[in-house]
Protein backbone atom coordinates (compact mmCIF):
# COMPACT_ATOMS: atom_id res chain seq x y z
CA UNK A 1 0.00 0.00 0.00
CA UNK A 2 2.94 2.27 0.97
CA UNK A 3 4.15 2.08 -2.84
CA UNK A 4 0.50 3.19 -4.34
CA UNK A 5 1.06 5.61 -1.90
CA UNK A 6 3.98 6.81 -3.21
CA UNK A 7 2.54 6.44 -6.69
CA UNK A 8 -0.86 8.05 -6.17
CA UNK A 9 1.02 11.45 -4.28
CA UNK A 10 3.01 11.70 -7.60
CA UNK A 11 0.37 11.18 -9.83
CA UNK A 12 -0.19 13.35 -12.96
CA UNK A 13 -2.72 11.15 -14.94
CA UNK A 14 -5.59 14.10 -14.69
CA UNK A 15 -5.35 17.91 -14.51
CA UNK A 16 -6.50 17.89 -10.90
CA UNK A 17 -2.40 17.34 -9.87
CA UNK A 18 -1.55 20.44 -11.18
CA UNK A 19 -3.85 22.54 -8.41
CA UNK A 20 -3.16 20.30 -5.58
CA UNK A 21 -1.16 21.05 -3.07
CA UNK A 22 -1.21 17.56 -1.51
CA UNK A 23 -2.79 14.27 -2.84
CA UNK A 24 -4.85 12.61 -0.37
CA UNK A 25 -4.63 9.02 -0.41
CA UNK A 26 -6.54 7.28 2.47
CA UNK A 27 -6.19 7.19 6.38
CA UNK A 28 -7.29 4.18 8.82
CA UNK A 29 -6.79 0.94 9.53
CA UNK A 30 -5.38 -1.25 6.25
CA UNK A 31 -7.28 -4.32 8.07
CA UNK A 32 -10.44 -2.41 8.94
CA UNK A 33 -13.83 -5.02 8.03
CA UNK A 34 -15.31 -1.03 7.11
CA UNK A 35 -14.53 0.93 4.33
CA UNK A 36 -15.83 4.16 4.15
CA UNK A 37 -15.44 6.11 0.27
CA UNK A 38 -16.70 9.66 0.05
CA UNK A 39 -16.00 11.87 -2.77
CA UNK A 40 -12.33 13.90 -2.87
CA UNK A 41 -10.60 16.40 -0.66
CA UNK A 42 -11.71 19.50 0.16
CA UNK A 43 -9.81 22.75 1.11
CA UNK A 44 -8.29 21.22 4.58
CA UNK A 45 -7.71 17.84 3.26
CA UNK A 46 -5.75 18.87 0.46
CA UNK A 47 -4.39 21.66 3.26
CA UNK A 48 -3.04 18.42 5.28
CA UNK A 49 -3.27 15.41 3.59
CA UNK A 50 -5.68 13.69 5.66
CA UNK A 51 -9.11 12.78 4.81
CA UNK A 52 -12.02 14.43 6.72
CA UNK A 53 -10.89 17.44 8.22
CA UNK A 54 -12.70 20.93 8.91
CA UNK A 55 -16.72 20.12 9.79
CA UNK A 56 -17.55 17.19 7.65
CA UNK A 57 -14.72 15.55 9.46
CA UNK A 58 -16.33 16.55 12.42
CA UNK A 59 -19.83 15.24 12.12
CA UNK A 60 -18.26 11.96 10.77
CA UNK A 61 -16.34 11.38 13.50
CA UNK A 62 -19.53 11.98 15.96
CA UNK A 63 -22.02 9.54 13.65
CA UNK A 64 -18.36 6.72 13.61
CA UNK A 65 -18.55 7.20 17.86
CA UNK A 66 -21.99 7.18 18.15
CA UNK A 67 -21.49 3.33 16.75
CA UNK A 68 -18.99 2.91 18.77
CA UNK A 69 -16.26 2.84 15.63
CA UNK A 70 -12.44 5.12 15.37
CA UNK A 71 -10.78 6.07 12.52
CA UNK A 72 -7.74 4.19 14.13
CA UNK A 73 -9.35 0.65 14.41
CA UNK A 74 -12.89 -0.02 12.73
CA UNK A 75 -12.34 1.64 9.14
CA UNK A 76 -10.85 2.49 6.35
CA UNK A 77 -12.01 5.96 4.73
CA UNK A 78 -10.44 7.13 1.09
CA UNK A 79 -12.08 9.01 -1.63
CA UNK A 80 -13.06 8.48 -5.16
CA UNK A 81 -10.30 11.39 -5.97
CA UNK A 82 -7.37 11.76 -4.55
CA UNK A 83 -6.50 15.54 -5.37
CA UNK A 84 -8.73 18.06 -4.63
CA UNK A 85 -11.25 19.64 -7.81
CA UNK A 86 -10.64 23.21 -7.90
CA UNK A 87 -13.28 25.22 -5.68
CA UNK A 88 -14.69 21.95 -4.34
CA UNK A 89 -16.39 21.41 -7.49
CA UNK A 90 -17.72 17.58 -8.06
CA UNK A 91 -14.99 15.38 -10.37
CA UNK A 92 -15.51 15.05 -13.84
CA UNK A 93 -15.55 11.63 -15.73
CA UNK A 94 -11.41 11.72 -16.69
CA UNK A 95 -10.82 12.72 -13.05
CA UNK A 96 -13.10 9.55 -11.76
CA UNK A 97 -12.13 7.44 -14.18
CA UNK A 98 -7.72 7.30 -14.05
CA UNK A 99 -8.43 7.64 -10.14
CA UNK A 100 -10.78 4.79 -9.71
CA UNK A 101 -8.01 2.32 -10.37
CA UNK A 102 -6.11 3.70 -7.57
CA UNK A 103 -9.23 3.40 -5.36
CA UNK A 104 -10.65 -0.23 -6.34
CA UNK A 105 -6.44 -1.11 -5.19
CA UNK A 106 -7.17 0.16 -2.28
CA UNK A 107 -10.17 -2.31 -1.48
CA UNK A 108 -8.88 -5.46 -2.41
CA UNK A 109 -5.63 -4.70 0.00
CA UNK A 110 -8.10 -3.81 2.70
CA UNK A 111 -10.14 -6.30 1.61
CA UNK A 112 -13.67 -5.33 3.42
CA UNK A 113 -16.85 -6.76 4.44
CA UNK A 114 -18.35 -3.44 4.39
CA UNK A 115 -18.43 -0.49 2.37
CA UNK A 116 -19.95 2.41 3.11
CA UNK A 117 -20.56 5.55 0.14
CA UNK A 118 -20.93 9.16 1.27
CA UNK A 119 -22.95 10.69 -0.84
CA UNK A 120 -24.01 10.91 -5.16
CA UNK A 121 -20.03 10.60 -6.42
CA UNK A 122 -19.39 7.55 -4.07
CA UNK A 123 -22.13 5.90 -5.53
CA UNK A 124 -22.06 7.08 -9.04
CA UNK A 125 -18.56 6.24 -9.00
CA UNK A 126 -18.25 3.00 -7.59
CA UNK A 127 -21.48 0.89 -8.46
CA UNK A 128 -23.53 2.76 -11.04
CA UNK A 129 -23.37 6.49 -12.92
CA UNK A 130 -27.53 6.21 -13.26
CA UNK A 131 -27.62 5.43 -9.20
CA UNK A 132 -29.67 8.08 -7.08
CA UNK A 133 -28.77 8.48 -4.05
CA UNK A 134 -31.85 9.25 -2.82
CA UNK A 135 -32.95 6.17 -4.03
CA UNK A 136 -30.75 3.56 -2.88
CA UNK A 137 -29.81 4.95 0.18
CA UNK A 138 -30.31 2.79 3.58
CA UNK A 139 -30.43 -0.35 1.35
CA UNK A 140 -27.73 -2.97 0.77
CA UNK A 141 -26.08 -3.44 -2.19
CA UNK A 142 -24.40 -6.95 -2.86
CA UNK A 143 -20.96 -5.88 -5.22
CA UNK A 144 -18.23 -7.91 -5.53
CA UNK A 145 -19.20 -10.07 -2.19
CA UNK A 146 -18.82 -6.88 -0.31
CA UNK A 147 -21.98 -5.39 1.17
CA UNK A 148 -22.42 -1.82 0.54
CA UNK A 149 -24.63 0.63 1.92
CA UNK A 150 -25.03 4.23 0.55
CA UNK A 151 -25.83 7.03 2.69
CA UNK A 152 -25.78 11.32 2.03
CA UNK A 153 -22.64 12.76 2.80
CA UNK A 154 -22.20 14.66 5.79
CA UNK A 155 -21.66 17.67 3.89
CA UNK A 156 -25.09 17.53 2.87
CA UNK A 157 -26.40 17.35 6.52
CA UNK A 158 -24.49 20.31 7.19
CA UNK A 159 -26.43 22.46 4.90
CA UNK A 160 -29.96 20.12 5.42
CA UNK A 161 -30.41 18.49 8.85
CA UNK A 162 -33.16 16.73 8.26
CA UNK A 163 -31.33 14.35 6.29
CA UNK A 164 -29.26 13.71 10.02
CA UNK A 165 -32.53 11.25 10.90
CA UNK A 166 -31.90 8.50 7.68
CA UNK A 167 -28.27 8.68 8.12
CA UNK A 168 -28.32 7.78 11.84
CA UNK A 169 -30.70 4.81 10.80
CA UNK A 170 -28.24 3.47 7.69
CA UNK A 171 -25.27 3.57 10.17
CA UNK A 172 -27.47 1.76 12.13
CA UNK A 173 -28.00 -0.77 9.39
CA UNK A 174 -24.34 -0.75 9.74
CA UNK A 175 -23.42 -1.58 13.40
CA UNK A 176 -26.19 -4.47 13.20
CA UNK A 177 -24.26 -5.90 9.62
CA UNK A 178 -21.06 -5.68 11.62
CA UNK A 179 -22.62 -7.51 14.34
CA UNK A 180 -24.06 -10.43 11.84
CA UNK A 181 -20.44 -9.96 9.94
CA UNK A 182 -17.77 -9.38 11.82
CA UNK A 183 -18.09 -9.56 15.43
CA UNK A 184 -21.59 -10.49 16.86
CA UNK A 185 -20.31 -8.29 20.82
CA UNK A 186 -19.74 -5.09 19.37
CA UNK A 187 -20.91 -2.80 21.48
CA UNK A 188 -22.63 0.67 21.34
CA UNK A 189 -24.51 1.80 23.86
CA UNK A 190 -26.75 4.00 21.14
CA UNK A 191 -27.49 1.13 18.32
N1 LIG B 1 -15.27 15.37 1.66
C1 LIG B 1 -14.94 14.24 1.00
O1 LIG B 1 -15.69 13.80 0.15
N2 LIG B 1 -13.82 13.61 1.33
C2 LIG B 1 -12.99 14.05 2.29
O2 LIG B 1 -11.97 13.43 2.55
C3 LIG B 1 -13.37 15.23 2.96
C4 LIG B 1 -14.50 15.86 2.63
Amino acid sequence: MEQLKQEVESCTKCPLHKTRTKAVFGNGNLDAEIMIIAEGPGYYEDQSGTVFQGKSGELLDKVLAACCFSRDEHVYISNIVKCRPPNNRAPIEIEKEVCLTYLYQQIERVDPKIIILLGATALKGLIDPNAKITQVRGQWIKWKDRMVMPTYHPSALLRNPTLKRPVWEDFKAVVAKYRELVNAAHYSAHC
